[in-house]
């Protein structure tokens, strides 16, 4: 499948028309951005990291009976998806305190919870991406009861799968950020599962291995990335 003409360029990835209607293709770039665009840098190779990952965690969750948007790879930075209509809600998971639970709630980073947490973020940059409710996000008629709902239960699906998965190659998924697609009126999981996007901690030291070594200017940001890739093995 052909990249045509661009129709969109993110922080992170740029889209592009297929000849096929239902398919896009998304392209991983090295551009990193923290704070709502405020800060600006590049993570060299990032991007067939993120790429690479994202569809490697795809296939796995479609094993397990989550529905993605995940097509196929065409190589290192590229992958062909399903062309969604994003749901502009950032659904966030969180089995661990930290970022920005523990900032507003007084939380110790490294609190572990009894059971995990699911919240909703307005996808606005112009509003800095706004926590709401379910409530908040009918009266915006951002998404449906029903699609909420299934929103939910599917983002602690992913919890469940990518934890277990995840500790098997002994990295605790402390939290991550989640986009749902609808497609043919299904909603989907979109956008992408990488470093970017979870907060990934060393099962036994704790160290941090995911964006927050770019957000907080800790080095060897990398490092990091490469390292999940390896314990991984993709
Ligand atoms: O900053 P906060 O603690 O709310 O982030 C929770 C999780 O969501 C982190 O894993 C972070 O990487 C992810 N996130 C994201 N994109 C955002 C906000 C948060 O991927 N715009």
């Amino acid at each position: 499948m052909e990249k045509l003409e661009q129709v969109y360029e993110g922080k992170a990835k740029k889209v592009f028309k297929t000849e096929n209607p239902d398919y896009v293709i998304v392209s991983y770039k090295d551009d990193a951005t923290a704070f709502n665009g405020l800060k600006k840098g590049t993570i060299e190779g990032k991007g067939v990291i993120n790429n690479l990952m994202s569809n490697k965690l795809f296939e796995y969750l479609e094993k397990n009976g989550v529905n993605t948007h995940f097509v196929e790879t065409i190589d290192n930075r590229d992958t062909v998806v399903k062309h969604v209509e994003i749901v502009p809600l950032e659904v966030i998971v969180r089995n661990v305190a930290a970022g920005s639970f523990s900032k507003r709630l007084g939380v110790e980073e490294g609190t572990p919870f009894d059971q995990p947490t699911v919240e909703f973020s307005y996808k606005n940059d112009d509003l800095g991406d706004p926590l709401i409710n379910d409530s908040f996000a009918l009266a915006l008629k951002l998404a449906t009861q029903e699609e909420i709902d299934q929103i939910k239960s599917m983002a602690l699906k992913v919890n469940e799968l990518l934890k277990d998965l995840f500790l098997e190659c002994n990295i605790k998924l402390i939290d991550f950020k989640l986009e749902f697609g609808r497609f043919h009126g299904q909603i989907i999981l979109a956008d992408e599962i990488s470093p970017d996007t979870c907060r990934l901690w060393d099962k036994e030291t704790n160290e941090k291995l995911d964006k927050d070594r770019f957000r907080r200017d800790m080095g060897n940001v990398e490092g990091a990335y490469a390292e999940v890739r390896r314990r991984l093995g993709f």
